[in-house]
């Protein structure tokens, strides 16, 4: 899965990043916001005399700080593109796809702010789903506005949120905070309570209403479907303008596999240049789950090419020596170590899937010839040593 996201990212021209496990605790107040989960309550920190370290709960942060810290702005008008793989860790409760350690396969592109960029990178990832086979995916969209639309709607969110009873403690402590937060509550009462809300997208401003339609259409020209949900808001506090999900039901309860969206003022709020930023990234374990429930996990282990049999020391040296060989040539080989029968070496060879079993008794040694047994056809010929050395 690993290799097949290095290569969809390759197409689009995104580089490798590799960022430490653990990073100051402030980095993530700053950036991932202290409104958020992630800083509230599921930060594992690592308390030192002096400063308080955190294992890493996301990748977004890391990035930035590094593309301040190692001046990676390379000029205006033009994106540093990454992408990343790793852990991540959140002290969460445990249950099906949600760990306290996951992994995330993630990409950002810091620079250019335009809605072109958004649209490119939600199709890398539909591209990356696409090549996994996984179908029945379904992607989300919203704009969450800039922070001068953004305010008008929290205004009139908070005016609606103060008049309704029956909300839970979760939301009515977001309520003050981040009122956003209120919109995504898992709480069925609340989303039934919730249904007339006022919506961001009327309170968009004139420049977030069109990035967002550009955004649309960009989507629409490729052909990625997608559905608006108005009450798509995320939970990290540094998002602007455009946000997505894909989502995949059958997983249950953790069903958002993907997730991201634009930041604007994240750079900047980190001591950066003024520049903006897109990313997502992707929980592995929950994409795992749903590769399953579809059936499109690959089932085979990668195969093995050789299996080789010996009989004694002298044997067991050439085979030592033909196993460098065929790996050097990018067969996948395997062999025994200790003095094991013929018959015994064979069956481990079939149990393992061999290709073919190289046997070389003294006999064999004596004719200067390996038998070459394929294990499939079962036939067998004899080779010169020498070819295989
Ligand atoms: P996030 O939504 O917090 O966003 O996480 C992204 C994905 O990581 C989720 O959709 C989910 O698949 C997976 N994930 C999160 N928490 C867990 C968990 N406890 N167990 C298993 N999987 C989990 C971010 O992390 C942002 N940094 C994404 C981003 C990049 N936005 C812009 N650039």
């Amino acid at each position: 899965m690993e290799s097949i996201f290095q290569e969809v990212c390759s197409t689009f021209a995104f580089d490798e990043i590799i960022f430490p496990t653990i990073e100051f605790a402030g980095l993530y107040e700053r950036s991932v916001g202290e409104t958020s989960d992630i800083v509230q309550k599921e930060m594992f920190t690592l308390q030192t005399t002096k400063e308080a370290l955190v294992l890493r709960p996301e990748g977004t942060a890391s990035v930035v700080r590094s593309y301040i810290q190692n001046k990676l702005y390379v000029s205006p008008n033009e994106n540093v593109k990454v992408f990343y793989k790793g852990s991540m860790f959140r002290k969460e409760r445990p249950q099906a796809g949600r760990q306290r350690e996951f992994t995330q396969l993630g990409v950002e592109a810091i620079g250019i702010d335009n809605p072109f960029v958004d649209v490119e990178i939600i199709s890398l990832a539909s591209q990356y789903f696409k090549q996994l086979g996984l179908t029945g995916i379904r992607l989300e969209v919203n704009s969450i506005g800039c922070t001068t639309c953004r305010t008008d709607y929290k205004e009139a969110l908070l005016m609606y949120l103060r008049k309704l009873d029956g909300l839970c403690d979760l939301c009515r402590s977001r309520m003050i905070g981040n009122p956003l937060r209120t919109l995504d509550c898992k709480n069925l009462s609340c989303q039934t309570i919730l249904t007339d809300a006022p919506v961001l997208s009327d309170y968009l401003c004139t420049p977030c209403a069109d990035d967002y339609q550009c955004v649309r259409e960009g989507l629409n020209l490729l052909g990625i479907p997608f559905t608006e949900n108005p009450r798509l808001v995320r939970g990290l506090d540094y998002y602007a303008k455009t946000v997505f999900e894909f989502v995949e039901d059958s997983i249950g309860a953790q069903s958002t596999i993907c997730g991201g969206g634009k930041y604007s003022g994240l750079v900047e709020e980190l001591g950066g240049p003024a520049s903006s930023g897109f990313g997502f990234a992707l929980g592995v374990e929950r994409l795992l789950i749903a590769m399953a429930n579809q059936g499109v996990l690959p089932k085979e282990a990668p195969v093995l090419d050789y299996y080789l049999i010996w009989t004694n020391e002298q044997t067991r040296s050439i085979q030592m020596k033909i196993a460098q060989n065929l790996r050097v040539q990018g067969y996948r080989v395997e062999m025994e170590f200790s003095p094991k029968k013929l018959k015994n070496q064979l069956k481990v060879a079939l149990r393992k899937g061999a290709k073919y079993a190289l046997i070389l008794g003294e006999d064999e040694l004596e004719r200067g010839i390996i038998q070459v047994k394929d294990l499939d056809a079962s036939t067998q010929e004899e080779v010169l040593i020498d070819q295989f050395l």
